[in-house]
């Protein structure tokens, strides 16, 4: 069992750099919006497994990401379940977008799940979809090894997903991955993570703007309380922007927490990542 001191080591390091396209496999072939080096981390966070827990993955859109670690869950040699959650819907813009040799559909609101079965089959075994409002959802699985959350678009729906799903992580086993930590219309999750920071310990960022942390310590209902963001005030927020700023000195790039400090500025009270993107277009 490897201690957190070789765990930072072997982050460092970025071992994901050497999957290849043909590790992937048929997983190469399946639409995401995850970066390449985004994809190669997810294959091998699945190859790593420990056998610790479950692994999730909150916001699948066409099945990218679960495909990815489950190209490398099956490569781990322990058994396995990917649970993805969304509502497995896609406006016609992101249809065309991320899935341009799919036909198009008529209408915005387009049912994905047909097209995330096809892309999931190699793996229909190991895979187990949640379709609906992640908002509403319970876990009651057990322990998670990975935790992949890509769905956090507002804050509400961040503490709920930190309610949910944070302490069933296995301290000093389990693998968060805040996909959309580093982006400027989601400030929350920074303000989130800042408010756990001594429950879990940034492991690397993976660009564009994913951040990958080790579980340290449990997440109780009194650290739930700290890491509240919906309720924040916008200075409280800004607050936290800036110690996570200074939290995580030489693993991200500076001029994306200022974005962050923007955004709050130009959207008084908006925590809702498309509002402020939407007043940003002006
Ligand atoms: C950035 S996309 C995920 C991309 C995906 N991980 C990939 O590899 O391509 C975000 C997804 O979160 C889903 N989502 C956002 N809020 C949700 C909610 N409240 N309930 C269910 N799904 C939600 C959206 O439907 C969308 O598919």
């Amino acid at each position: 069992m490897r201690d957190v001191a070789e765990i930072v080591a072997e982050f460092a390091a970025r071992p994901w750099l050497a999957v290849t396209e043909a590790d992937l496999g048929p997983a190469a072939r399946v639409p995401t919006m995850l970066t390449a080096e985004e994809g190669q981390l997810y294959h091998w966070l699945g190859q790593r497994v420990q056998g610790d827990g479950a692994t999730v993955d909150l916001g699948a859109y066409a099945g990218g990401s679960a495909a990815r670690l489950l190209s490398g869950l099956e490569r781990s040699g322990r058994p396995f379940r990917v649970h993805s959650y969304d509502r497995f819907r896609s406006s016609r813009a992101f249809w065309a977008k991320f899935m341009p040799d799919e036909p198009l559909p008529g209408a915005d609101d387009a049912d994905l799940l047909p097209l995330v079965r096809r892309n999931l089959a190699p793996w229909e075994p190991h895979v187990a979809l949640h379709v609906g409002d992640i908002g509403q959802t319970r876990w009651t699985g057990g322990p998670i090894e990975i935790l992949a959350v890509d769905a956090a678009k507002g804050a509400v729906l961040a503490d709920h997903i930190a309610a949910e799903f944070f302490p069933a992580l296995v301290p000093g086993r389990s693998i968060l991955v805040q996909q959309d930590y580093l982006m400027a219309v989601q400030p929350w999750l920074c303000g989130q993570m800042v408010g756990l920071r001594d429950l879990f310990l940034p492991l690397a960022h993976v660009p564009k703007v994913g951040m990958v942390f080790l579980s340290l310590a449990p997440v109780t209902a009194v650290a739930l309380a700290q890491a509240r963001v919906a309720k924040l005030t916008d200075g409280k927020l800004m607050q936290r922007v800036r110690e996570a700023a200074a939290w995580h000195v030489g693993m991200a790039p500076r001029p994306r927490f200022r974005a962050m400090l923007d955004q709050i500025r130009a959207n008084p009270g908006v925590r809702l990542g498309w509002q402020m993107r939407q007043a940003a277009r002006g």
